[in-house]
């Protein structure tokens, strides 16, 4: 479907452009994701097109995937599978496939599902809107999944909607870690690292267009700056935004507990904007399936790491991933990660299931483990953690905290919501004025996921200085 438009009475070649799409775009996986979906939004933005929420009013959706469980993979499939009818009641609607499952599966995925029309890889987002056009002029389908050296859409800048407090910033690609059980080095590529003025000047962009709050971006942020081989490192970049005019807080994601040095728990204590939380990946409490997974530190190592970040920064939440059921893992096994996680007491955890992913090592491990026994396994750590997770929130009932308004809450109009610096969501009665501030809110009652606040009274507010 390429529509063109001409001045009046004489056709000019040179001056016809496409018409607008209306595009939507949906997202499965990560932060990591997410922003590059808000990435490419801006991207076909600045093409000329508009993006609708409807996917039934869209002349082109695109699908941004995920690849690092066979589950988030299952939904994919059974969307593009969905896709083959809305395409039959409209024939000229544009299908694309991108990141992680484009880069996997290339052009089979057109193969199994013709009512795809484009598939871009992981490095080739800022190359979607480029490809529409040649979609768009009749010379499709189109695979473009080549590995480049640096990734030119990591340096686009969304500029922050209205009331918009929070944004995230990408510092690097890639992970050169090889973890055996996942498939991020595989399909995202080597680490490399953005250089810290681009990254400075991106947040500084984003702090004068009203955001309070940057979250840095990348699969394992402890090591930025090796790549770039000039002696910058994560806590000098750390240091550098705390000096942004306007930033009120900093957070990042994710850390790798063998990379998390002494300088960097100190920044907890001296960045003075970096909020303390932090996300630390342990995915086994088992000193031998942490070798098998090539993690590279022990779970003493591990608590040790935990415990200096608390004496460093009192009050901080600790939260992590864990995964069960890895290949020739043993109740002993399971069990001290139970104990592990009885030790540290973790604000908060996602947990998964195993899942064989084809191209990395555990796949090719013996001991694969039956679902029923992940999956009892998951059940009784869920449980655990759900006790810890509201010990730790009850921990901070009556106290008054520190909450950014992010706008209202999605189960009453009457309430705003907004997150502590440890990351802990509140809900308290609020009005849209309130949107954008940091305000002292008392904590009257924990809940398993988030917490119930009111404001304090003036004199209050006042003592908490
Ligand atoms: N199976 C289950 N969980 C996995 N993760 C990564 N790969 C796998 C896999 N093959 C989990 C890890 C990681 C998080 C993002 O996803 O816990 O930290
Ligand atoms: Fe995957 Fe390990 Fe890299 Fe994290 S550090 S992205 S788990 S390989």
């Amino acid at each position: 479907m390429s529509s063109r438009t001409a001045g009046p009475g004489k056709r000019n070649e040179e001056e016809t452009m496409s018409a607008p799409l209306h595009f939507h775009i949906r997202t499965f996986g990560c932060q990591m994701n997410v922003h590059d979906s808000e990435q490419l939004g801006e991207l076909l933005r600045r093409s000329g097109h508009a993006e609708t929420s409807r996917e039934r009013k869209a002349d082109l959706i695109v699908v941004n995937t995920c690849s690092i469980r066979r589950k988030a993979e299952q939904k994919v499939f059974s969307l593009l599978g969905r896709f083959r009818s809305l395409k039959e009641a409209n024939p000229a609607l544009l299908i694309a496939v991108c990141g992680c499952m484009g880069q996997k599966f290339k052009g089979e995925l057109i193969e199994q599902f013709p009512q795809v029309d484009l598939v871009a890889g992981t490095h080739n987002i800022d190359r979607i809107p480029a490809l529409v056009e040649r979609l768009r002029n009749g010379d499709g389908p189109l695979v473009e999944t080549d590995f480049r050296e640096s990734v030119p859409s990591i340096g686009v800048v969304a500029p922050p909607g209205p009331g918009r407090v929070s944004a995230w910033v990408t510092i690097m690609q890639g992970c050169n870690n090889f973890c055996a059980f996942c498939v991020v080095p595989h399909l995202r590529g080597r680490e490399e690292s953005r250089p810290p003025g681009d990254i400075l000047r991106e947040i500084e962009t984003l702090a004068e267009g009203g955001v309070r709050e940057v979250t840095l971006l990348g699969q394992n942020v402890n090591s930025y700056g090796a790549t770039l081989g000039n002696g910058d490192t994560f806590p000098r970049l750390l240091r550098e935004i705390d000096a942004v005019d306007g930033l009120e807080r900093i957070r990042f994601t994710t850390s790798h507990p063998k990379d998390l040095s002494d300088e960097l728990i100190d920044c907890f204590r001296s960045v003075k904007k970096l909020c303390g939380h932090i996300h630390l990946p342990v995915q086994s409490g088992s000193d031998r399936i942490l070798e098998r997974m090539n993690r590279r530190y022990t779970a003493a190592a591990y608590v040790d790491r935990v415990e200096r970040l608390r004496r460093t920064c009192p009050g901080i939440a600790v939260t992590t991933d864990i995964i069960v059921g890895f290949p020739g893992e043993t109740d002993e096994d399971f069990r001290a990660t139970l104990a592990l996680m009885k030790a540290v007491k973790f604000d908060g955890a996602f947990s998964f299931k195993y899942s064989v992913r084809e191209g990395t090592a555990a796949s090719r491990f013996d001991g694969h483990l039956d679902e029923r026994v992940k999956g009892a396994r998951l059940t009784e750590l869920q449980a655990l953690q759900e006790q810890h997770t509201l010990e730790r929130n009850r921990l901070i009932e009556g106290r008054l905290e520190e909450v950014l308004v992010e706008g209202f809450s999605r189960n009453s109009g009457n309430d705003v919501t907004g997150r502590t610096r440890s990351n802990r969501i509140v809900n308290f009665p609020g009005n849209a004025a309130m949107i954008g501030r940091t305000l002292p809110v008392r904590i009257v009652e924990a809940c398993a996921h988030s917490l119930r606040g009111e404001r304090p009274g003036n004199e209050e507010v006042i003592h908490a200085g």
